[in-house]
């Protein structure tokens, strides 16, 4: 299951459902695979979207092995042009449980 940039488009009240339907969704030995924007992002201030603490992220993966987790932060350009400080999660994780 990949879910790449877009679930932080989502409002809190849609992105943690819509988040944990996604890893209900994976079978025991299948794997979540996500980029998300972390609460340091120049989205974080838009009640639009959700960026939530990479912990709260951490936290919602109790039941999966992290294999991959890459917390990270620039200032570069956006697909339209315009400057934005990106703070990107990517991980991906397989379910045990
Ligand atoms: C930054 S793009 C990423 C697209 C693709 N995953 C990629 O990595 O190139 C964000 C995507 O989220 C989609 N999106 C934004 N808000 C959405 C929503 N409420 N429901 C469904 N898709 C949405 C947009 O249409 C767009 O395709």
């Amino acid at each position: 299951m990949n879910a790449s940039l877009s679930l932080p488009f989502l409002a809190p009240t849609q992105f943690w459902p819509a988040w944990q339907r996604v890893l209900d969704a994976v079978v025991v030995g299948g794997r979540v695979a996500a980029m998300l924007f972390g609460d340091r992002d120049g989205s974080a201030g838009d009640a639009s979207m959700t960026c939530p603490p990479p912990d709260a992220i951490r936290e919602s993966l109790a039941s999966f092995e992290i294999e991959h987790w890459a917390n990270k932060e620039e200032d570069t350009l956006t697909a339209l042009g315009g400057p934005h400080h990106f703070h990107t999660l990517e991980l991906v994780a397989r379910r045990l449980r």
